[in-house]
């Protein structure tokens, strides 16, 4: 590797952009108030995020994570239950089906979207699948209508998680609507941010009111009588407040995100050492991260560039580490089978892919200079 190019300033991975209208309506909460799990921000929020997914019902919650376990415990998932979820995926995915009790089934994704492979679900179905969760990945949209067909010939659930891809589209429908039950993340990095939260979408009346419910103890009207285990998942009114303002600007952070993709495209398109993300004929994509694979032909490792590139004032992050690679879950073999089995994509992806700076201030200066960087590194 050589060690030339350097930027002038850092460039990170990605940054919250807070551009409208979240400082009054924060200053709002307090000075009514409202700070607190009740407030006219939340239905606001919930209301406006769920319009924007094309779903009926939007439930705001603590964390994305909390949205995908609401869906889970809403769909009554439980011991001697199985979902399946990707083997390529955040430990998120796996974690909030054992927190049910369940078994997660492991699947492969596919090489250019780096989504759930389809083709390989069904021969995972047993007779104690309950669902498949679709993991919408860096903004590229699974392939939902493969999922929901599948799904509807095994009388399965399919529950979306959308948090890497707030506005992606199967088909001119929005991600969130398509499945039984959607799940985002709020989270500082993702296209819109709450600081912390997630939320629950859904065209279903009945899971949206029992999500509802375990997100806030499971208090029923009969003040301190519980008939469910439920959750503190709940969402503060000021976290609403910045989710409001920030969905007021969300198309324009899909385009900005669209746009440093076609910029990125056109400044890798005579690398042939590295392959970007796809967009589907199905899907628009709405690029929450750049990511990128190394050509098999390459020698260096995704760590030793990105390592390269982080001394040049560049960050990246790495792609996942595959559900059968995680230590915390070497030893369930017994009761979680699927552990040893054969996941090549996820495990090509894991050592060979990254993303590169993709947050909305970046400038095209900048993304030149990412490029320069990495023209440096791998030249
Ligand atoms: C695919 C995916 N699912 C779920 C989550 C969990 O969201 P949170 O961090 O808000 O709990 C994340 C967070 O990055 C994610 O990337």
């Amino acid at each position: 590797m050589t060690t030339t190019t350097q930027t002038e300033r850092y460039i990170p991975v990605c940054e919250p952009m807070l551009d409208g209208n979240e400082r009054d309506y924060v200053l709002d909460c307090l000075d009514g108030n409202w700070v607190s799990s009740l407030g006219k921000y939340i239905p606001k929020f919930e209301q406006r995020f769920a319009g924007y997914c094309q779903a009926t019902r939007g439930v705001a919650c603590s964390s994305g994570t909390a949205a995908l376990h609401l869906a889970l415990e809403a769909l009554d998932i439980g011991p001697d239950d199985e979902v399946i979820i990707p083997s390529f995926t955040l430990i998120v995915s796996a974690n909030v089906v054992c927190w049910t009790g369940a078994t997660p089934v492991l699947c492969d994704v596919l090489p250019d979207t780096w989504c759930i492979d389809p083709a390989l679900i069904e021969e995972k179905i047993t007779s104690r699948t309950r669902a498949i969760m679709a993991v919408h990945m860096y903004g590229h949209p699974a392939d939902m209508d493969a999922i929901m067909s599948i799904a509807d010939r095994h009388g399965l659930h399919v529950i979306e998680d959308g948090a890497q891809a707030h506005g992606a589209e199967v088909g001119g429908r929005r991600v969130g609507s398509i499945g039984h039950v959607g799940a985002f993340s709020f989270y500082g990095n993702k296209i819109i941010t709450t600081g912390e939260g997630g939320m629950v979408t859904t065209n279903d009346d009945a899971i949206a009111d029992r999500v509802e419910l375990l997100r806030n103890q499971a208090f029923e009207r009969e003040r301190f009588v519980h008939h469910h285990v439920g959750f503190n998942y709940r969402m503060t009114n000021v976290q609403a407040a910045i989710g409001l303002a920030q969905c007021e600007t969300l198309d324009d952070k899909v385009a900005k995100k669209q746009s440093i993709a076609a910029t990125y495209d056109a400044l890798l398109s005579d690398c042939s050492f590295v392959s970007g993300p796809v967009c589907k004929p199905y899907a628009k994509n709405v690029y929450w991260m750049y990511g990128l694979v190394l050509g098999d032909g390459f020698d260096s490792s995704a760590s030793q560039v990105r390592e390269a590139l982080g001394e040049r004032g560049v960050e990246t992050r790495a792609f996942f580490v595959p559900m059968h690679r995680q230590p915390v879950y070497q030893g369930r073999h017994k009761r979680w089978p699927d552990l040893r089995g054969h996941y090549p994509v996820a495990d090509q992806l894991a050592r060979r892919g990254f993303y590169l700076p993709s947050g909305c201030q970046l400038t095209e200066d900048d993304q030149a200079c990412v490029v320069d960087c990495l023209r440096s590194v791998c030249g």
